[in-house]
């Protein structure tokens, strides 16, 4: 086994998931305005020092994903975010798309940019501890979208983006995501899911990836949020399951699904469903809101109530830990969040 393919396949580990704390900066200040927080680097890395030191996490998590300004910064007791990261005994990511930017001539869609200058960020961000990266591309559902232009311009970036990381040594996660927003039918999400990740593959393919060094982090198959008809867990969870297995090659090291703006619980009762599906790969979270939310309403701020956002930060990786191993129920759901 190559050293990218080990290191895809402990990310994707049984019974473990991996924690998307990569907000951008502007991101991350809107979530902390929203919780009552100021704005500042200061707050930034003790919220994300909260995440990364909850006692337990490795037990669910096995990789975090930062951005570069929390790469770069240090927990109060002077050690780096990469270096605290591997002696909590988990694996260091960071996030190197620079966002989605307006696709020119294409009314509305976007193209995730950032692959100038990506060889030498990547050599940095090696040397400073990262052994996985993330890129998002983004894909709107509407009425005229997405354009065949925009998915191609998006699935070339994620295979050039995939090709310096393997090209450095780093494990690439490609995340394609077509967005919940909107009102189509979970039928339209899924057409439009295998179009781009037929699309994403063949680019892939072309780039000469190692698959089993690579992660997919795709979106579940959904209704949009402002759809008339509801779909059960179980058939989203087929459906998911269904429309992976037609186009992505059995040979990818995992599948590590986003949340997308679904609450916590319906998340991982879906991912639950999924898991006693018949799939050639393993099948995780890679969840940022899903997962972090109740830990940074439980916190707000206040250094006396780290305890409080770590233990429900804990308490979502226990249910999600559960849904991988098919023990989860609603019962872990009703459990107190303890201290
Ligand atoms: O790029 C998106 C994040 O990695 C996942 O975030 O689970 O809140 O959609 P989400």
């Amino acid at each position: 086994m190559t050293t990218l393919a080990a290191t895809a396949a402990q990310l994707v580990g049984v019974g473990k998931g991996i924690l998307a704390a990569d907000e951008s900066i502007g991101t991350m200040n809107s979530r902390l305005e929203g919780v009552g927080v100021a704005c500042s680097a200061a707050h930034r890395g003790a919220y994300r020092a909260l995440l990364l030191t909850t006692p337990g996490l490795s037990d669910g998590v096995s990789g975090i994903i930062y951005c570069d300004e929390t790469l770069r910064q240090s927990l109060p007791d002077g050690r780096t975010f990469p270096t605290a990261t591997l002696q909590c005994g988990l694996i260091p990511g960071i996030k190197v798309d620079t966002g989605a930017k307006a696709l020119a001539g294409a009314d509305g869609e976007t193209v995730t940019e950032g692959l100038d200058g990506l060889r030498e960020r990547l050599a940095e961000y090696a040397a400073l501890g990262a052994r996985f990266a993330k890129w998002r591309a983004v894909i709107r559902i509407d009425e005229s979208t997405p354009s065949h232009r925009a998915i191609r311009a998006n699935a070339h970036a994620l295979a050039r983006y995939a090709a310096l990381c393997q090209e450095a040594g780093i494990v690439p996660i490609v995340e394609p995501e077509v967005l919940m927003d909107g009102v189509h039918t979970l039928g339209r999400c899924a057409i439009v899911t295998s179009v781009v990740l037929l699309e994403v593959f063949g680019e892939l393919h072309d780039a000469g990836m190692e698959l089993d060094g690579i992660v997919l982090k795709p979106n579940m198959v959904l209704p949009g949020k402002d759809c008339m008809d509801a779909a059960s867990t179980d058939t989203i969870a087929t459906t998911t399951v269904h429309t992976l297995r037609t186009v992505v090659p059995a040979e990818v090291a995992g599948i590590a699904f986003l949340s997308g703006g679904q609450g916590e619980v319906l998340a991982t009762e879906r991912l639950a469903a999924m898991q006693s599906l018949d799939a050639p790969w393993p099948m995780t979270f890679s969840f940022g809101r899903a997962l972090v939310d109740p830990a940074l309403a439980a916190w707000h701020g206040d250094p006396a109530r780290v305890p409080d956002g770590q233990a429900a930060l804990a308490q979502r990786v226990r249910c999600n830990s559960a849904a991988l191993s098919g023990v989860y129920s609603p019962m872990l759901e009703r459990e107190s969040v303890s201290r």
